[in-house]
């Protein structure tokens, strides 16, 4: 009876010691690459995705450093590769899903006046119907694990309730709100499973996207290190930083729900 005691308690605490995994979407560079870093930093196991493994020298880097981080291809918008993903990794449970990746979309291509069909499509593409498909897909693997977290990264562009003057995004800013009901649909839906998910706003960072964000080409915004955006950034350290804690707070009572990186509630 002793021995059966000790034996069920030495299960019990290697469950507990047990490391948890993170799946990332859009993990090789800026904010993804930072999370990738932080949860390998914190001995969990990392399936850092992005579209070119081949040519991510920087993730690559990572994987030398941290040999718990699995690189994996996936482009959100692709289905097979959604697929083969889901079907490689099996029943392997994910604690965590964070729905990284997104797109800014051409500025010039959403102005007033200018709406341009293909830029939309591309952004709902990447930044809704992506993370919407990717949640679905793999809920069996968060279901399966200790903590069932689903994160997407949205933003406070997509706020309806903020939103009192014209936007020089606003393709990019209906994707955000859109993408918030995708998210929410994926609450509850998953809810009874006890899964638990957040539109996370990360702040504004200094990423290539928010260079972008400011007119750069795609070359300029890739090299810029130091750019005064004339308000409060953060690098993409401090934002995963703190998002990180609110994560590690997120429960049944913040599901659904869409937060600013400190944890409150963004209208709407
Ligand atoms: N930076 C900010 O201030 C800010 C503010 C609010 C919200 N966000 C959100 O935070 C997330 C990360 O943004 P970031 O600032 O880190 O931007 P970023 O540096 O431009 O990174 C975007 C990431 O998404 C990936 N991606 C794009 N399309 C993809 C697809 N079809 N499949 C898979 N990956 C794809 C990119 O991969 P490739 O290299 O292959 O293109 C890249 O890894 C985005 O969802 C963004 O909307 C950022």
């Amino acid at each position: 009876m002793y021995r059966i005691s000790i034996i069920l308690s030495l299960l019990a605490l290697s469950h507990t010691l047990a490391a948890q995994t993170v799946l990332v979407t859009g993990s090789n560079r800026g904010i993804g690459l930072e999370f990738v870093s932080q949860y390998a930093e914190r001995d969990w196991d990392v399936i850092a995705t992005s579209r070119s493994p081949m040519d991510d020298y920087d993730l690559q880097a990572l994987a030398k450093k941290y040999k718990n981080i699995q690189i994996e291809t996936l482009d959100v918008t692709d289905q097979h590769e959604i697929e083969a993903l889901v079907a490689k990794l099996e029943k392997r449970p994910i604690d965590l899903l964070i729905n990284n990746a997104g797109l800014l979309g051409d500025r010039s291509k959403q102005q007033w006046g200018e709406i341009n069909k293909e830029t939309f499509d591309q952004l709902m593409d990447v930044n809704v119907f992506g993370p919407l498909k990717v949640s679905e897909a793999f809920s069996k693997n968060v279901i399966a694990s200790e903590k069932k977290q689903i994160i997407v990264l949205s933003s406070i562009i997509g706020s309806i309730g903020m939103r009192n003057s014209p936007t020089p995004l606003p393709s990019l800013a209906i994707s955000k709100a859109a993408v918030n009901m995708a998210m929410k649909t994926v609450a509850t839906q998953l809810e009874s499973d006890g899964v638990h998910v957040a539109m996370l706003f990360p702040g504004s960072v200094q990423t290539r996207m928010m260079h972008q964000a400011f007119g750069m080409d795609i070359e300029e915004a890739s090299n810029k290190k130091d750019f005064d955006y004339g308000f409060e950034s953060l690098t993409p350290s401090e934002s995963v930083t703190k998002m990180i804690s609110v994560i590690d707070k997120l429960d049944r009572s913040k599901t659904g729900l869409f937060l600013n990186n400190d944890g409150t509630e963004i209208p709407w």
